[in-house]
Formats: structure tokens, sequence, C-alpha cells
């Protein structure tokens, strides 16, 4: 059931103090990932947007780099459908829209790949952690300037102190967990 799979991840979920820069606390997947009814528990959670009462028809996921492509493509195969990363400056050849957001210091730009995302395509966005919105607010801004639709952004954890649901307007958000 969801309440199994919910407790299944936050029974395996790690917190590291002080990473990457003091005062920070590092929330880590890694465990559940590595764990195999870990994995199969995130992936079935992540999958079911619907719980949380949003219109389930999805034509494709997007996973923003890099934990984003660990969760996203076991999502696609559960789903049945295909994967697209949303990527960090510079490492894609065609590029179908960028876009810069910023970071506690300075900061970052994201780019879409060329010639994957078909105009009006249902998409449900997936990521590891929602925390200021700015990284999640920017894939969205990404996959609409496609012509395409957030159905929904499916995270695993939301950290609602950082108030990252501000960033992202009306778009419907799923978090497995809150910490
Ligand atoms: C982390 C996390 C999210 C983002 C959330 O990624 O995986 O993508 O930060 O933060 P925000 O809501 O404040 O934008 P990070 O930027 O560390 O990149 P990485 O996964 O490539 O290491």
């Amino acid at each position: 059931s969801p309440a199994t799979d919910r407790d299944t991840v936050e029974r395996l979920l790690r917190d590291v103090p002080d990473f990457p820069e003091p005062g920070i606390r590092f929330w880590d997947l890694t465990p559940v990932l590595a764990d195999a009814e870990g994995l199969a528990a995130t992936t079935r959670l992540l999958s079911a947007p619907a719980a949380a009462g949003v219109d389930a028809e999805v034509d494709v996921v997007v996973g923003i780099e890099a934990r984003g492509f660990l969760l996203g493509a076991a999502v696609a195969q559960a789903l049945g459908l295909g994967i697209v990363p949303v990527r960090k400056q510079g490492k894609l050849p065609a590029v179908a829209a960028s876009r810069s957001y910023d970071l506690e210091y300075g900061s970052a730009t994201l780019e879409l790949p060329a010639d994957v995302l078909a105009p009006g395509a249902r998409v449900l966005l997936v990521d590891d952690v929602l925390a200021t919105g700015g990284t999640a607010g920017a894939a969205s801004e990404l996959v609409e300037q496609c012509g395409a639709r957030v159905v929904a952004f499916s995270v695993v954890l939301e950290l609602p102190a950082l108030h990252g649901r501000d960033r992202l307007g009306e778009r419907a958000v799923h978090a497995v967990l809150e910490r």
C-alpha cells in the first residue's frame, strides 16, 4: 500500500549534517535507491500523482539532473513511457530551450534537448528533492517553453520551510514525504 511504501522510504532515507556546506542538512536518497524494495516503493509512489488528485494522463517523463535521471527512468518504465533529461548547461549537443535560475550563491542554467518533446505533450516532471523550487521552476518553464504541459511535479522529498511550491505557481506538486 502507499502507506507501507512511504514507511519503506522513510526507513531508508538518511540525512547528513553540514553537507555540502556547514549548516546545510543534506537529504540523501542513496540508501533508498540501493535497496530493491526501496527503489520499488519510491517508483510506485512517484508514478502515482493521481494519488494527489492530479489528472493522471501523462505522455512522457522529464527527469532533472542528476537524481531525477535515476528516479525518472524508473517511473517512466513503470508507466510504460519514455524519459527526457533536463541537463545542466553544456552537456547537450542540441538544445531546445535554456533557462537560468538563482542558487543560494550565484546562478545555474538548465537545458532541454532538441527534438524530443512534442508540442502539447503531457509531462510528469520528476526529481528527488524540492527545496527552494528554483530547479523545478526552471525545468517547468523549459517544458512549457517547448509547448508541452507539466501535468505534475513528482518528488520524493519536499522541504516546506523553503517554500519551493511558491516558485511553481499553479502547477501540481506530488511530494511523497516532507521534512
Ligand atoms: C538538488 C536536488 C534538486 C535541487 C533542489 O540538485 O537534486 O534537483 O537541488 O533544490 P532547489 O529546490 O533549491 O532548486 P543539485 O542542484 O544538487 O544538482 P545535482 O543533482 O546535479 O547534484
